[in-house]
């Protein structure tokens, strides 16, 4: 993605204005990014949003209200769905339960709302089946192969967790029909990057599977895995080729079948990950031993990829006095937590990546794109710092999302054994 090294304004709305007003770090989020990226996915009969990627209120109402539908993978997903106003049941359905397990929550809730289920276990078949026999499902496949951007995030083989296996799928048709469940859709999640002749195996296992499922599938789903250029010199991928591979993998369905297949999406990162800012505040800039460290006020509590898997962000410097010299210079970014590995400038394996940067002094601005996607959602209160707030940025106006978390509430529900309030 493209974010110019000094950076004025995020949406219209100046970052010192931002800063001034709801304090640093925060996060902001330009709508205009989400906007632009959901028109690219037109072609596809359904858009179910991965909300796992940002799951505030604000973006799942957005999103409902331009007939994106969601995905949930935990019983408070699917509350934050019901509560942003997706309705429970609807064909497609509004909210698809997608995961590996049921908690006891999860199966609670999706039997008391009949929220769809994509079946990730065996042993979800049965438990669904005894609680609500009689339902329509959809199975998740594990085909045997995976793909992702590190090891963390591969999401298909035998060495993840993921899905069902695709040798099982027999076995699992066998024990739905036993419990009265409907198989009516197979959905695979890969994560396969701008890799083509990847994508293309991937659709190739997704017709067989269906093929084995038989006339009763009625909607297949992509999975979500789309990639969004973190770098600027990383590609874009081709969506057009991405639609033309799954709809061809559609139409000789539909062929087969004599019915016509849904084809779904789930795309959590590409359309929120370029919207998202954290800005944060230089608190001190540092010389040690040739390297210049610029500290700021968040840490990997706020943004954890940069430690967890070495990713890449763009980022930029608002400085408060604009006269002052930009010059570039490598640097060294780390946020406040007492550890050695918060920092933003990293690769995988924690290699230290010093990245040029404008000129700073304490006072300035230090924004991180790139950071609307498992970024507030994958925050932590390590070292008790309090969850930051979020900031929605639409036609130059900014709204209050979620207040930054209060000091005193960190602590708030703790209990002192053989204490008054305990
Ligand atoms: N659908 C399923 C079943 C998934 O497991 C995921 C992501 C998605 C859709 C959305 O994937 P996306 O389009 O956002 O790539 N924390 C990691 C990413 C973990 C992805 C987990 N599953 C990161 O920060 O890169």
């Amino acid at each position: 993605m493209k974010q110019p090294l000094v950076l004025s304004e995020i949406g219209g709305v100046p970052v010192t204005e931002l800063a001034a007003r709801y304090g640093t770090p925060l996060f902001a989020y330009d709508v205009a990014a989400i906007e632009s990226r959901l028109a690219r996915l037109a072609s596809f009969d359904v858009v179910r949003y991965a909300q796992k990627a940002w799951s505030n209120l604000a973006v799942l109402d957005w999103l409902r209200r331009r007939d994106v539908l969601v995905d949930a993978v935990s019983a408070g997903e699917i509350l934050r769905a019901l509560a942003a106003g997706f309705s429970p049941h609807g064909d497609p359905p509004p909210i698809v339960y997608t995961a590996d397990i049921f908690d006891h929550d999860a199966l609670r809730l999706v039997v008391e709302h009949g929220i769809h289920v994509n079946c990730g276990s065996p042993d979800m078949i049965s438990q669904l089946g005894e609680a609500a026999p009689g339902s329509e499902i959809t199975l998740r496949i594990n085909p045997g192969f995976g793909h992702g951007h590190s090891q963390k995030t591969n999401t298909g083989g035998p060495q993840s967790k993921h899905g069902i296996w695709h040798e099982q799928l027999e076995a699992c048709l066998q024990q739905a029909d036993r419990f009265g469940l409907a198989v009516t859709g197979i959905h695979m999640h890969i994560g396969s990057g701008c890799d083509f002749e990847h994508l293309s195996q991937v659709c190739h296992a997704v017709e067989k599977m269906a093929r084995q499922a038989g006339r009763r599938v009625t909607s297949i789903s992509t999975g979500g895995g789309l990639p969004i250029p973190y770098r600027e010199d990383e590609p874009e991928i081709d969506i057009d080729e991405y639609f033309r591979l799954w709809d061809e993998t559609r139409k000789r369905l539909e062929e087969a079948f004599g019915h016509a297949v849904r084809l779904e999406t789930e795309p959590g990162r590409y359309l929120v990950a370029e919207a998202g800012y954290l800005v944060t505040e230089i608190r001190a800039v540092k010389e040690m031993g040739g390297n210049t460290f610029y500290l700021v006020d968040a840490g990997f509590h706020n943004l954890a990829r940069p430690v967890l898997y070495g990713a890449y962000h763009p980022m930029s410097i608002a400085p408060v006095d604009t006269t002052r010299s930009t010059q570039l210079r490598p640097v060294i970014v780390g946020g406040p937590l007492c550890e050695s590995g918060d920092i933003f400038t990293q690769r995988e394996g924690g290699f230290i990546d010093p990245r040029p940067l404008p000129a700073a002094q304490v006072g300035d601005y230090l924004v991180i794109g790139g950071a609307g996607a498992y970024g507030f959602v994958m925050s932590s209160q390590y070292n008790s710092k309090p969850l930051a707030p979020e900031v929605w940025l639409e036609e130059g106006r900014s709204t209050l999302i979620r207040p930054r978390q209060r000091l005193e509430d960190l602590f708030a529900d703790e209990r002192i054994p053989g204490s008054q309030a305990g």
